[in-house]
């Protein structure tokens, strides 16, 4: 090791940065993005000027889309850095603690580790349709828990969590920990989790994005729905100025009513492909189990997720291969892309069968 990052704090010289597989050659059916890009302009003036401290115009219509108050909303570069935010408001270096149930989104694991607090991992029931082990959980949390961290429908496993166990475990937080909800894909399951949620426990955070059925992924915008005590806890460790103008207007543009009603029937064709593409995946020799979703993509188990990855990636199709881990094993992400690219994928992997 370098002498430079001998510096760093141990879990930056023991961590590695996120990864992801871009070929830009390849169709993109690995990272759950919609398949089409805005057809409105989003190119603002006035970009001379700083933007406002925080983004109030997009906060209050992000307020009004998620059915919450403005001073419930903080707007975040993606729900990532909402997560990252959480973290360092809540959890002191080597000392606190955050739970959460894999397999599910690694970033909840890794800004964990890099504020320096240790991550309690109580695994999904894989065997009862990957669903919340309430008692495991309840075992596992002990004082120094501040976040419980839990995402419905879950990324990678595309299942909604059961209602009744997130409201015993938001019940059993009460006074101790904070319940972050993550809903990056509730509006696939035909969801809006937020106002209910924090109306009545004012000590559960909702994480929404625009990254996934709004379809812009590359914006970098996502919000957390939480009282306003939380709210402004937030703006304490997020920078000031740091939400760009430009993407202030893309977002603000996505959420006028005329877009907002084409990117609902682009949801609504995106459901019926899960629907369709997953039937047909199921016919594949060299597929074992589809798993039923509520998002916008798929999880296969397949005989070699290898082989199965490879296949796909030879036609022209990237797909997320997932590591193995205990219920995982041999397992592929399909993000469900225009219903062209879908039919080539099955295309080229009935081909390969
Ligand atoms: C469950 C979940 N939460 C959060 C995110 C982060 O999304 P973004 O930072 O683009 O809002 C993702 C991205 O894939 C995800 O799957």
């Amino acid at each position: 090791m370098s002498w430079i990052t001998s510096l760093a704090r141990e879990a930056v010289q023991t961590g590695r940065a996120y990864r992801a597989p871009t070929t830009p050659s390849l169709a993109r059916l690995h990272a759950n993005e919609l398949p089409w890009a805005p057809d409105y302009n989003p190119a603002p003036g006035g970009l001379n000027w700083y933007p406002l401290l925080y983004p109030d115009a997009l906060t209050g219509r992000m307020a009004q889309h998620y059915g919450v108050r403005p001073e419930q909303v903080s707007v975040t570069r993606g729900s990532s850095e909402g997560i990252d935010c959480l973290y360092r408001a809540f959890c002191e270096a080597n000392s606190d603690a955050a739970l959460f149930c894999p397999p599910a989104f690694e970033m909840f694991r890794w800004y964990g580790r890099l504020q320096g607090a240790r991550v309690i991992e109580v695994p999904l029931r894989a065997e009862h349709g990957f669903s919340l082990d309430v008692p495991a959980i309840k075992a596992a949390w002990s004082d120094d828990v501040k976040l419980l961290i839990l995402c419905s429908p879950n990324n990678p496993t595309g299942n909604l969590m059961d209602p009744g166990s997130i409201l015993e475990l938001v019940e059993h937080a009460r006074k101790r920990t904070v319940v972050v909800l993550d809903g990056a894909y509730a509006e696939f399951a035909g969801q809006n989790p937020g106002a209910d949620w924090i109306a009545r426990h004012p000590h559960v955070a909702v994480l929404r994005t625009v990254s996934k059925a709004l379809g812009l992924a590359g914006v970098r915008c996502g919000a957390i729905l939480a009282c306003e005590e939380i709210i402004e806890l937030m703006r304490r460790v997020q920078s000031p100025y740091s939400f760009s103008a430009l993407c202030e207007h893309t977002v603000l543009e996505a959420l006028k009513p005329e877009n907002l009603a084409r990117t609902q029937s682009r949801i609504a064709r995106i459901i019926e492909e899960r629907e369709r593409v997953s039937a047909r995946l199921a016919e594949l020799p060299q597929v074992q189990t589809v798993y039923p979703s509520q998002t916008n993509f798929v999880l296969l188990k397949v005989a070699s997720a290898d082989g199965f990855t490879a296949a796909a990636r030879n036609g022209g199709y990237l797909l997320r291969r997932i590591p193995d881990e205990p219920g995982l094993e041999s397992c592929v992400r399909v993000t469900l892309g225009a219903p062209e690219q879908n039919d080539g994928l099955l295309a080229v992997l009935k081909a390969t069968a």
